[in-house]
């Protein structure tokens, strides 16, 4: 199926892109540009007296980076040697040149740009090359999210092998994707109360609820299986990726679960390797039991190999939609269809499940993902962008009427499931 002619971009006014490139991204890139400076002492420490000179290179870079943003500067091709350099430079070639520029493309692949473009800038300096300048952010948001953290750990510990339990920590894996940092351009969310006791009062706030579905194909798979998590954010929401795998392996529901994470500092809050185990350690040393027994625990199971991190992959860092897998990474694509259970998680996830299109919104989830069938999948999202697909007749209309901002606030989620082709 050919998708609707109507791409989302930032030229359109009233768009949330054009809000994101004119609002949102600049603040953001503000905060690397002033955060560089804040911490000047502190990275020369870690990262050694050249760094000095490289803070100032990279804090005028994003500055600049910032401007080309504000100006619709030309997308221009990669120069460093990195190992996407050539998929991303092949990538531009392929977007009409007059169109090649912030707000005449397509968001995704503009927002997408920005994000590989800082990268680039803190790559091409010898002593900043493998600094996270989200990485603070990230810590800050996992420490906010303890008290939740807390709750879940101890509604979670004596928890039954049946439909309904594996169905709550779904959704309680859902309702962790609001807590991410780039729809907020950095602002800091904290996670209130018990979220396992909150799941059923935010039901009504489900749009579309396939959890039956998901139970059904992972309840019904093999025992020796594999579940692959599509990881977004860093932080709370990592943290229930964690129950829910944990939950998964407890149970016997499979015999690995696989946490594909990101490259490269990636919307600010989603995971790398190296956040994941932070936050395990970051569990194993607190001084709750509950909570730091889960954490000694997680890291057996990632030492045992029942979590494993995927390879890195930049796939994951590029702006293909993942309908172009299979073409672009079909080792990928064949390494995915070894697992029983994809999930994937959040909103950029699914934009690029379905592209950044306006689709009809009561369109066949299956008929969006145009033939990306590795294996049974879902996708977990709280709606934080103006695309959506596989609503009941009449509901969006009812959501608008009520807000005309509904598809932006993260207050709404959907899970949907389609089985392998
Ligand atoms: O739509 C707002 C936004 O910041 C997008 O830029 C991006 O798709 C998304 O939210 C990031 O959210 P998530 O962490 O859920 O992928
Ligand atoms: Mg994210």
């Amino acid at each position: 199926p050919t998708p609707p002619k109507s791409e989302l971009k930032a030229l359109y006014k009233q768009s949330f892109a054009y809000y994101t490139f004119r609002v949102r991204l600049p603040s953001s890139l503000a905060t690397i540009a002033a955060a560089l400076v804040k911490d000047k002492d502190e990275l020369i420490t870690e990262y050694g007296a050249d760094a000095g000179a490289d803070i100032e290179q990279t804090a005028a870079a994003v500055t600049e980076l910032r401007q080309n943003i504000l100006n619709n500067g030309p997308l221009l091709p990669f120069r460093g040697k990195e190992t996407d350099t050539d998929v991303w430079n092949t990538f531009l070639e392929t977007i009409d040149k007059e169109k090649r520029n912030y707000f005449s493309t397509c968001w995704l692949y503009a927002e997408c740009y920005m994000y590989r473009k800082i990268s680039d800038i803190f790559q091409s300096t010898k002593s900043l090359a493998s600094y996270d300048y989200f990485g603070n952010q990230k810590k800050t948001a996992a420490k906010l999210s303890l008290d939740a953290m807390l709750a879940v750990a101890r509604a979670t510990r004596n928890t039954a092998r049946d439909g309904d339990t594996f169905r709550q920590l779904i959704k309680l894996n859902l309702w962790g994707n609001r807590c991410d940092l780039s729809i907020t351009s950095g602002k800091q969310i904290k996670p209130t109360g018990n979220a396992f006791e909150q799941i059923t009062g935010l039901e009504p706030k489900l749009l579309i609820d396939n959890t039956l579905q998901i139970w059904q194909a992972i309840d019904g798979g093999s025992k020796d299986g594999i579940v692959d998590i599509v990881c977004d954010n860093a932080g709370y929401e990592l943290y229930t990726d964690l129950i829910l795998a944990e939950y998964i392996i407890d149970k016997g529901l499979a015999s690995k679960v696989r946490f594909n994470l990101k490259a490269i500092p990636w919307f600010i809050s989603d995971v790398m390797a190296h956040d994941y185990h932070w936050t395990l350690q970051f569990m194993a040393d607190h001084e709750d039991e509950v909570l730091s027994e889960l954490g000694k625990k997680l890291q057996r199971f990632t030492e045992e190999g029942k979590f494993e991190l995927s390879p890195l992959e930049h796939f994951w860092t590029s702006p293909y939609e993942f309908y172009r897998m299979q073409e672009v990474k079909p080792e990928l694509y064949k390494r995915l269809q070894e697992a029983q259970l994809i999930i994937f998680k959040g909103d950029l996830n699914y934009r690029k499940l379905l592209g950044d299109y306006s689709w009809p919104d009561t369109e066949a989830f299956e008929t969006c993902l145009r033939g990306f069938r590795p294996s049974n999948l879902c996708t977990l999202r709280t709606v934080k962008a103006d695309l959506i697909c596989g609503l009941p007749e009449g509901v969006s209309q009812e959501l608008f009427a009520k807000d005309k901002e509904w598809m932006l606030t993260g207050e709404y989620g959907i899970i949907s499931f389609a089985k392998t082709a």
